[in-house]
């Protein structure tokens, strides 16, 4: 629809779906601007569009009108794992053509070819995605961005949720202000738990970014597709609630090399006036492409253990030797005695997956390097495919086999994406050889090609060249420090999950998570994908000889993040003899899924609580997680999701009458009684508590 525009604008576009309204302006300077409302009432105020490129230090203005074109999509597709069985992508679509005429005095005499610019905008039920495109074209070829100017400008000093906008790490703890109130510069410079941080711009935040207006409507903003481009982060300007993307730099200082045409990745804005509707959203999934993975009968979701907590919490250790110059007479390393990736202990978590039936067993510190791999920014650290002494591969895989237990290989690369991508065939030809089904990276330490960043155009590349490599191996992917996800798992569904996030491991070895992070977590990083973030925790307390050290969750809440922390890829991270000393709240984990069919948010509001039912892939079982932050809280959980007129048999892992995160974590009651699409579940969640409850057909 063509709008009578004001006296001033060039020309305005307007697409509406249900309560989401867009409106393009092209203003008369040729400056491109858009708004957003919500149920009639302004999310986004006139916000600018545009970069500045070194070809063309004003691609923002002198833009001239060239033309619209609509579509209106409604489709479903089906994910190859997941959260639902089915995906609905139902958005219209308005591309705006812009173009310029050629600039400086070559243009004057008309001899420069014009400049065009695309803007595409998909407006979704739950919000607007949008991305532009540098069609192909004879007067912009080759280019480089030297920064892109789109703006976010916010109605209201809303409630964030924020982390620092850092080029190498999305592992702070979340802090909750207003927009005006943000300031990352004291928590960067006490985060010292965090291995590399590089944030130069104390008003910069990370997206996913969530908030919430004082008249309680949530706002989430991120990007979709992020390929062959830096990370956007966002820098806010605390007088006008304006955010400004911000885009990670190379090592000389550009942001992104480009050559039309060229599609940027999508920012996303999506609202709701009820929190679960923001976890609920598709739309990053949908503005990502489908599936470029053919045959993917190899992919699989899988729980897994590891030999890894025990090396998080000290007992045992990565590396072999203490020091990388401790050598005998014969030229070897003189052994620990400590060295957790030794054959025997690995049996030990083989044989405990097997009896669990838990499909996967992750070890790490299995390969030559660990004596000196952080902190050197060394090029060559590990060469991925030369075991330890006591780490008999042919024998553990062998053993593995024999008992139907997938192996995950460890790929930690400290940082150094070159010596990686030398290895690489090698490093996976090495997992195909021994069987192992799935491969998870680590990136801690300043990243070489030296002077780039982990979020930079350069390393987003490189992890999805792993995830492309990986793919061609048929070898499943974990992603520790890489780049906040950005949907990218439907294009490649063997990318099941990545950390980019504060995990559970901050518990083991710094001040830990607050009760409220979990809660935060699924608003924030997990709307870009699932994250491994290894829950499961039973031994709360006294793991670690660090005063004061502890998880800051009940054990009840633990399992029940299995089910409010989304992933086909669930770690249950604790050691085998903490399982076994609690069997009966482990048989939650054995028995949750890591696949669904269906998922619905019964209950969230981000800092607080959230409280998620999912139903097993192929069956009528569902699993229920609820969780709350830092208070107690009592809840009454509808049970009518479930299939009308059939019995189910629930059972709830709860938290005990005197538990608390803080004094008694480890308290919980187990108790089973039947159900049914009738049934008003009430349930008690201590302070930092939760509850889970597996819901079968009986
Ligand atoms: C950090 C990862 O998050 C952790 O899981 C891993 O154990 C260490 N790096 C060592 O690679
Ligand atoms: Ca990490």
């Amino acid at each position: 629809m063509v709008l009578l525009h004001p006296a001033h604008a060039q020309r305005t576009e307007m697409v509406e779906m249900k309560k989401v309204r867009l409106t393009f302006t092209l203003d008369k300077d040729g400056v491109p601007f858009y708004q957003v409302a919500f149920d009639g009432k302004p999310v986004l105020l006139s916000s600018r569009l545009g970069f500045v490129l070194s070809e063309d230090s004003v691609f923002y203005k002198g833009f001239q009108w060239k033309g619209v074109e609509r579509r209106l999509v409604d489709t479903v597709w089906q994910p190859v794992w997941g959260e639902t069985k089915d995906i609905r992508d139902h958005y219209e679509q308005l591309i705006v053509h812009l173009e310029k005429t050629g600039g400086g005095g070559a243009a004057a005499m008309g001899s420069l070819p014009g400049r065009q610019l695309d803007i595409i905008f998909r407006v979704f039920e739950d919000g607007v995605g949008f991305r532009y495109e540098f069609p192909l074209q004879p007067g912009l070829k080759y280019f480089i961005v030297s920064d892109e100017l789109t703006e976010f400008h916010l109605a209201g000093d809303h409630k964030t949720f924020w982390i620092p906008g850092d080029y190498d790490t999305n592992e702070y703890p979340y802090t909750t202000s207003k927009l005006s109130e943000i300031d990352n510069k004291d928590l960067v410079k006490k985060s010292t738990d965090i291995a590399v941080r590089v944030a130069p711009d104390e008003y910069a935040v990370q997206t996913p970014l969530m908030m919430k207006s004082a008249e309680g409507l949530y706002i989430n903003i991120h990007e979709a597709a992020l390929v062959n481009y830096p990370a956007m982060q966002l820098h806010v300007d605390r007088g006008s609630f304006t955010l400004t993307s911000r885009l990670v730099p190379d090592a000389v200082g550009n942001k992104a090399y480009l050559h039309a045409p060229f599609p940027t990745p999508w920012r996303t804005i999506i609202i709701s006036d009820k929190a679960a509707d923001v976890l609920a959203s598709k739309m990053i999934l949908n503005l990502n492409e489908p599936s470029k993975i053919g045959n993917t009968g190899w992919i699989h979701p899988m729980k897994f253990v590891g030999v890894w907590w025990e090396m998080q919490t000290g007992k045992s250790t990565w590396s072999y030797s203490d020091f990388s110059d401790s050598t005998g007479a014969a030229g070897g390393l003189i052994p620990n005695g400590r060295h957790g990736a030794n054959t025997a202990n690995v049996k030990r978590y083989i044989d405990f997956a097997a009896k669990n039936h838990i499909g996967g067993v992750l070890v790490e510190g299995w390969n030559t390097g660990w004596e000196d791999w952080f902190g050197n920014w060394k090029e060559n650290v590990f060469d991925f495919v030369t075991p330890y002494p006591d780490f008999d591969v042919k024998e553990i895989m062998g053993y593995a086999a024999s008992k139907g237990v997938h192996m995950i290989m460890h790929n930690e690369t400290s940082g150094s994406a070159t010596n990686y991508e030398r290895q690489m065939d090698t490093a996976f030809r090495y997992m195909n050889r021994w069987g192992y089904t799935s491969v998870k990276t680590g990136y801690v330490g300043r990243i070489i090609p030296r002077g780039e960043h982990h979020d930079g155009q350069w390393m987003v590349n490189h992890y999805v060249r792993v995830a492309q490599k990986a793919a061609w191996y048929h070898v499943m992917l974990d992603a520790h420090e890489p780049v906040r996800p950005t949907g990218l798992q439907r294009t490649y569904p063997n990318w099941l999950a990545c950390e980019a996030a504060r995990g559970n491991e901050y518990n083991a070895f710094s001040n830990g998570n607050a009760p409220e992070h979990e809660t935060i977590l699924p608003f924030t990083r997990l709307m870009g994908g699932p994250m491994d973030y290894t829950p499961g925790i039973f031994r709360l307390k006294g793991y670690s000889d660090v005063p004061g050290r502890q998880v800051h969750t009940t054990l009840a809440k633990q399992l029940a993040l299995y089910v409010t922390l989304y992933s086909p890829l669930q770690m249950a991270a604790d050691l085998p003899e903490n399982y076994e000393a609690h069997g009966d709240a482990f048989q939650f984990i054995k028995d949750v899924p890591v696949d669904w069919d269906d998922t619905r948010i019964l209950e969230a509001e981000p800092g607080d609580y959230l409280t998620i039912a999912r139903k097993e892939k192929g069956t009528n079982n569902w699993y229920l997680g609820a969780i709350t932050g830092g208070h107690s809280r009592t809840t009454t959980l509808s049970l009518s999701f479930l299939d009308k007129g059939r019995k189910y048999q629930a059972t709830i892992y709860k938290d005990g009458e005197s538990a608390h995160w803080k004094n008694n974590p480890e308290a919980y009651t187990i108790e089973k009684r039947m159900v049914d699409s009738q049934t008003q579940l009430t349930v008690q969640l201590a302070e930092g508590g939760g509850a889970a409850v597996s819901i079968t057909v009986f």
